[in-house]
């Protein structure tokens, strides 16, 4: 993306964002998500009771939702970044899970809890569960705030589960398209043009 240089300041009403047409349907409101975010952290909460998990973050999505969970989850935690990516700026999965930045926190003996925003074809949960286990940590479990309708089909196994959705491309909330549209308080469609 090309863009001019920041503007001085004005009081001049800014330009809509998102741009008209880029949103389509609402999926999850803001409330919608903060309500579950607390039952997640809650529920977190209680089942490591008597140990500090390490909560992990899957970058870059995770951003808000790793954010707002670690604030509902009212006990003792430790917290570390993982940047992978598998999707690039592309629509579809490119098939190979890239771990672009690893943890600096030992995983070996942990309690690992991975903080997703969305578990879609399952391929980066796998590689991350294969990884954490191969690390030798006591336990991972995996919180999605978002996962595909039909996935538990694939086998997959997320314990921690916020929404299910249907498959539509959907951005906010930590999720994106071309990088953008991570600051949305909600999950809508995205009915844009990349
Ligand atoms: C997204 C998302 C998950 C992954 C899920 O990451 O944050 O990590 O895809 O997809 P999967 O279940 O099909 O593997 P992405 O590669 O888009 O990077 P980002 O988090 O930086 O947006």
């Amino acid at each position: 993306m090309t863009d001019t240089a920041p503007s001085p300041p004005t009081s001049e009403p800014l330009a809509p964002y998102p741009a008209p047409g880029q949103v389509g349907a609402i999926l999850l409101t803001e409330a919608q998500i903060q309500e579950r975010v607390r039952e997640l952290g809650d529920e977190l909460a209680r089942k490591y009771r008597d140990t500090t998990p390490l909560f992990i973050a899957v970058m870059k999505g995770s951003v808000i939702f790793a954010a707002d969970l670690m604030r509902a989850f009212k006990a003792p935690v430790e917290f570390d970044v993982m940047v992978v990516s598998s999707y690039g700026d592309a629509l579809e999965t490119t098939g190979v899970v890239k771990i672009v930045k690893d943890l600096d926190t030992p995983a070996a003996g942990r309690h690992v809890v991975l903080v997703e925003d969305i578990v879609d074809t399952g391929l980066t949960m796998q590689y991350l569960l294969d990884h954490f286990s191969k690390q030798g940590a006591a336990s991972v479990s995996v919180c999605s705030l978002l996962v595909r309708e039909g996935s538990e089909a694939a086998g997959l196994n997320v314990e921690h589960i916020g929404f299910e959705i249907p498959h539509d491309f959907v951005i906010g909330y930590g999720l994106d398209a071309a990088q953008i549209y991570r600051n949305l308080p909600y999950i809508g469609v995205f009915t844009g043009d990349l």
